[in-house]
């Protein structure tokens, strides 16, 4: 069934808008529209946490609350979600959520711009999680920004929810939202408004046919970058195929050689599945955005976006992954190794979509990856290294190497991989193998570093990979 009208939950009410704006924001949508204005506009980048929202989203009898972005987020994605916003945290007979009447109590408020971002952040972490540890509290206020109050009183707030009875009137009324979401869970969408299309199919055929008919549409995904260029460079997208929509490619699978991952499938989610095969993929992953972003964002947005500081992008190459794509009548599967052409120009042709993405599984190999930014958190590299060694007998068996940040593209580091295969790890080969990095790049200058002190973190990060391995210990700045 095909609509153009689409529906969500908001206040246990099922709402109906009929073709709206495939380009209006969800922020606007709340400010203007609902006139709820408690969630505010701070950067309309996906960068302050101002603008957080929470989405809840039907999974296996259950709901999945996710802290997002409403000021990247397009209005007609709420489809088949319900909407939570500050003002529905009050309950009604006019009593403050916990995790509100935590930050009266901890004075986690000063302005209060800022506040009903952290209020909705805290809220889906309070969801989340039933224990709330310092890391876990600090991961899920990554994306949002204070600039009077400080964040102690409110990671203090944060912490107090600890000892917080976790029934609220979400709970209470689990059931009756979770009955509304099933009867709006299974149409597809197409909307048609001021020469803007907008789809959201269901399954992969139906893709296959808006493909056929629509070449040059735009394939939206978490929609963490293509958004910005309605919010920041103000122009229109006139034609969007939403790809989130199709749960055949929300998967994760494993057959022991490789992990695929279908590229519908959020960054959260691979971060917590990778972890256990290559914990510094979860690092990295972890400190990829915030919880907002990455609650949306996909590996395949990020591949296709193919940013020189994506940060999956070096891990996927010294991982030797491969991209499976799809148009409406063939696959075809690219080693990544031969994907990226020039500065954000892929193989991906025209009516092309990235259907999986497959990362082998080394068992025996050294996986290692390091991310510099000049913020720890939701911050974009200014370099990122990932390292994929096989060492046997104090011996480089097979070696690949890549870095963000350091060209164009994400690259390998081809002369530097090939001074460390079959040699052993010792301070002469270390040197020479800096050296080499001289060769494999040319690092620019620009606001995030400078061309020198690019080449001088990625030697240091080859050094310290090597160390690592070495002396069996990982050496860190953070505690
Ligand atoms: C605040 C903020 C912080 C960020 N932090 C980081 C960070 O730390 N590290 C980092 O690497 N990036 C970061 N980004 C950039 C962004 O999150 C990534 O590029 C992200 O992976 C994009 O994925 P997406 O699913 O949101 O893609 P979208 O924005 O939906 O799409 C991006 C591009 O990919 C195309 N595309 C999407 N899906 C497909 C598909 N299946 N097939 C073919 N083409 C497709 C789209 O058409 C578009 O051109 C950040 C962005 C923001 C706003
Ligand atoms: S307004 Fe800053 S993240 Fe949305
Ligand atoms: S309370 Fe003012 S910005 Fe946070």
């Amino acid at each position: 069934m095909t609509s153009n009208f689409i529906s969500f939950i908001h206040r246990d009410r099922i709402v109906e808008i009929k073709n709206p704006d495939p380009n209006e924001t969800l922020l606007n949508y709340i400010r203007t529209k609902l006139k709820k204005t408690g969630t505010k506009e701070g950067c309309a980048e996906g960068g302050c946490g101002a603008c957080t929202v929470v989405l809840g989203e039907l999974k296996n009898n259950d709901i999945n609350y996710k802290a997002i972005n409403s000021c990247i987020t397009l209005l007609p994605t709420l489809e088949g979600k319900q909407l939570i916003l500050i003002e529905d945290l009050i309950s009604k007979d006019g009593g403050l959520h916990p995790v509100q009447e935590a930050m009266v109590k901890c004075h986690g408020s000063q302005c209060g711009f800022c506040t009903p971002g952290f209020v909705m952040a805290l809220f889906s972490m309070f969801k989340k999680y039933s224990n709330f540890k310092d890391d876990i509290i600090k991961d899920s206020i990554a994306g949002n920004l204070c600039r009077c109050t400080g964040y102690k009183p409110i990671i203090k707030a944060a912490k107090s929810l600890q000892n917080q009875n976790k029934i609220d009137h979400f709970s209470k009324n689990l059931k009756n939202i979770i009955k509304l979401l099933k009867k709006i869970d299974n149409k597809s969408i197409e909307i048609y408004k001021n020469e803007k299309k907008y789809f959201a199919p269901r399954y992969v055929q139906e893709l296959k046919k808006i493909i056929k008919k629509n070449i040059n549409t735009n394939f939206l995904s978490g929609g963490t970058d293509l958004s910005l260029n309605i919010t920041k460079e103000r122009k229109d997208i006139n034609s969007i195929v939403y790809m989130n929509s199709i749960s055949e490619l929300n998967y994760i699978k494993n057959n022991n050689k490789y992990i695929e991952i279908g590229a519908s499938t959020p960054l959260v989610d691979l971060e917590h599945y990778i972890q256990k095969y290559y914990p510094d993929f979860t690092k990295i992953l972890k400190r990829y955005g915030s919880p907002q972003i990455r609650n949306v964002g996909t590996v395949a947005g990020n591949i296709a976006t193919a940013s020189p500081i994506g940060d999956c992008l070096p891990l996927l190459l010294s991982l030797n992954a491969q991209v499976i794509l799809q148009d409406a009548k063939k696959t075809k599967v690219l080693f990544l190794d031969s994907f990226f052409i020039n500065y954000r120009k892929t193989k991906i042709n025209k009516g092309q979509f990235i259907h999986s993405i497959r990362i082998p599984l080394f068992e025996k190999n050294t996986f290692k990856a390091y991310k510099v930014s000049k913020r720890f958190d939701d911050d974009i590299s200014s370099i990122c290294a990932a390292f994929n060694l096989e060492i046997i007998n104090n011996k480089i068996e097979s070696v690949r190497i890549a870095y963000g940040g350091m060209a164009e593209t994400p690259k390998r580091a081809i002369f530097c991989e090939k001074v460390l295969l079959k040699s052993s790890i010792n301070e002469d080969i270390v040197n020479k193998a800096k050296e080499a990095l001289e060769k494999d790049f040319k690092p620019i200058s620009d606001m995030r570093a400078s061309g020198l002190y690019r080449m001088e973190v990625a030697k240091n990060l080859l050094e310290k990979c090597c160390v690592e391995i070495k002396e069996k210990k990982t050496i860190s700045i953070y505690v």
